[in-house]
Order: C-alpha cells, then sequence, then structure tokens
C-alpha cells in the first residue's frame, strides 16, 4: 500500500534508543543527574568521561542491570521502557571481561546463547563459522590462559556479537591491551561493525580511540555524570590508521581533550576536599 510507504520512513528515521532525565543515586553517591542522550540506529557512539563519572552506571541501566531513579524516561524504538524491560535486548560487554576460565573458547563464546536457551550443538555451530573473522580460527579448544590479552577481548567480543541485539554496549573493551595491540584491534572492529550493521555504544577512557571509531563523540561531566558535550566526527569512512594525524582528526582531539580536561579536573577537586 502506498500510504504506508512514509509511515515506515518515519520509523525508521526513529531513534534506537533515547534516554530523558537519568538519574541515578547509590545511597549519598549521585551517579547521574539529567543525563539526555539518544542514538540513531546503525550508530557507532563513543562515550568518554572522568573515572566514576557514570559511564558503566549508564551502560548497567541500558543493559536492565540497574534500574534509574524515578523521573526518567527510557524508549526503545519509540516504546517506552522501563530499565528490566531491556534486560536480554542488547547485548553488553562489561568493564572486565568476564571469560570463564574452566570453559575453552567456542563455549566462551556461546555463553549467551545457551542462557537464552539455544541447544549447545546449534550455537557451537554459529560460534564455529565466526572464529576466522575474530581471529581465532583453530583456537576453539584453548581455555582463556592459554591465550594473548588481545585474543581473550576477542572471544569476549564474539560472544557479544553472537548475542544479536539492536544495541550493542562495549564497556572499555580495549582498555587492557598495549598500545599496538589496541591500534589493530580498533581497525578490526570498525570492519567488523562495518559488516554487520550494528548500533553500538562504545566507552572508552583513549580520545584517539573515542575519534577513530565514533560517528560522535559524548563527553561526560564529571560525577553526577549527564552529557557535557556531542561532538560529530565526521570523518570520511572507511578510516585508514593514519587519519589520526590528519588536520581534521587534530582538531577534533583538541576540543574534546578540553572538555574532558575541565571535567577531570573537577573530579580531582571534589575527590581533594
Ligand atoms: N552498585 C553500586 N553501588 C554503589 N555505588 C556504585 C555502584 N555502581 C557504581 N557506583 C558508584 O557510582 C559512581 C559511578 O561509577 P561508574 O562505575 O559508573 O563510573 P565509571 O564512569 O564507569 O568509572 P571508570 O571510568 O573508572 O570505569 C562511582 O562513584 C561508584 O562508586
Ligand atoms: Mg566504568
Amino acid at each position: 500500500m502506498p500510504g504506508t510507504v512514509p509511515e515506515q520512513d518515519a520509523a525508521d528515521e526513529r531513534p534506537l534508543i533515547e534516554l530523558r532525565q537519568i538519574s541515578k543515586t547509590f545511597g549519598a553517591v549521585k551517579a547521574l543527574q539529567d543525563l539526555e542522550v539518544s542514538i540513531r540506529p546503525g550508530e557507532l557512539v563513543t562515550v568518554v568521561g572522568p573515572s566514576g563519572c557514570g559511564k558503566s552506571t549508564l551502560f548497567n541501566i541500558l543493559a536492565g542491570l540497574e534500574e534509574p531513579d524515578p523521573g526518567n524516561i527510557l524508549r526503545l524504538k519509540g516504546v517506552s521502557s522501563t530499565a528490566s524491560d531491556l534486560l536480554g535486548k542488547v547485548s553488553f560487554m562489561p568493564q572486565r571481561d568476564l571469560l570463564l576460565p574452566w570453559r575453552n573458547v567456542i563455549d566462551n563464546a556461546i555463553l549467551a546463547l545457551e542462557v537464552e536457551g539455544m541447544p549447545r550443538a546449534e550455537a557451537r555451530r554459529l560460534a564455529m563459522d565466526m572464529l576466522p573473522e575474530f581471529g581465532l580460527a583453530g583456537f576453539e579448544a584453548q581455555y582463556p590462559n592459554q591465550l594473548s590479552g588481545g585474543m581473550r577481548q576477542r572471544v569476549a567480543l564474539m560472544r557479544t556479537f553472537l548475542f544479536k541485539r539492536d544495541l550493542m554496549l562495549l564497556d572499555e573493551p580495549f582498555g587492557a591491551l598495549d598500545a599496538l595491540t589496541r591500534t589493530m584491534m580498533q581497525r578490526w572492529l570498525l570492519d567488523v561493525w562495518q559488516k554487520h550493521k550494528r548500533t553500538v555504544l562504545f566507552i572508552t577512557h583513549d580520545v584517539d580511540e573515542a575519534i577513530f571509531l565514533g560517528d560522535r563523540v559524548l563527553v561526560m561531566t564529571a560525577r553526577p555524570g549527564r552529557i557535557k558535550l556531542e561532538q560529530a566526527v565526521d570523518l570520511p569512512r572507511p578510516r585508514k590508521a593514519d587519519i589520526v594525524t590528519s588536520p581534521e582528526f587534530i582538531a577534533l582531539k583538541k576540543t574534546l581533550l578540553e572538555a574532558i580536561e575541565e571535567e577531570s579536573m573537577k573530579s580531582f577537586q571534589v575527590a581533594g576536599r
């Protein structure tokens, strides 16, 4: 029916997820206050901000693990939701890689699928098909202690990709890696993201990483966290490694560093009081 087409177009323009007036209090600590953000389908949005400003708390809310304070508005594809409605609808890689030491690569990768009730044989088949793309072909029977840090992160990422949800949350996935491995993982992640067309929110402490990966960078304030700056990254894709030396990249970096430094100073002053 011709009449349905514009409606469909409007639906595609809708944010995938919208947060309004999100606050979160833990006892005497106000972790988030009136945070507002909306994410469009297919975007890769990076999040930076001082340590303790509430980034992981934001992700816990989006993953349905924490309920925000009353008065908040959360919408998934335009539908009002509570945080607990989001549980199981989002794929989440927490800040610490949670590989189980007694499970090999393949069985760690299928964990979320198994929890969801997929038969193990079927889940293993899906994961085996994905191994080469994640640089893990031939390592399916290895245990986490037999893998390098980069490989462990790729197993944890593979688990997150296998659990196919509209929104993917990655909390400092490369934080523990050396600079060279990290750069390689960033390029690899962009390739995988472009192929799988997923919507990603990515927390990092590394401004270069935030710009290199992101369509937008969100800078959070010192605690209580809210969005201080939303910076669009209009650098062409696919992005090559040497883009970090371009004048456009350096100008973005300057703007972002200034915003982050201002907030980091505030959190130090508060901590010193
Ligand atoms: N479950 C909890 N109970 C009590 N306080 C909490 C809880 N989770 C987080 N907090 C507090 O909320 C604040 C924000 O923590 P959060 O982990 O979200 O910060 P972050 O921005 O992710 O920091 P980092 O960059 O160091 O990972 C901190 O003061 C922390 O102590
Ligand atoms: Mg954190």
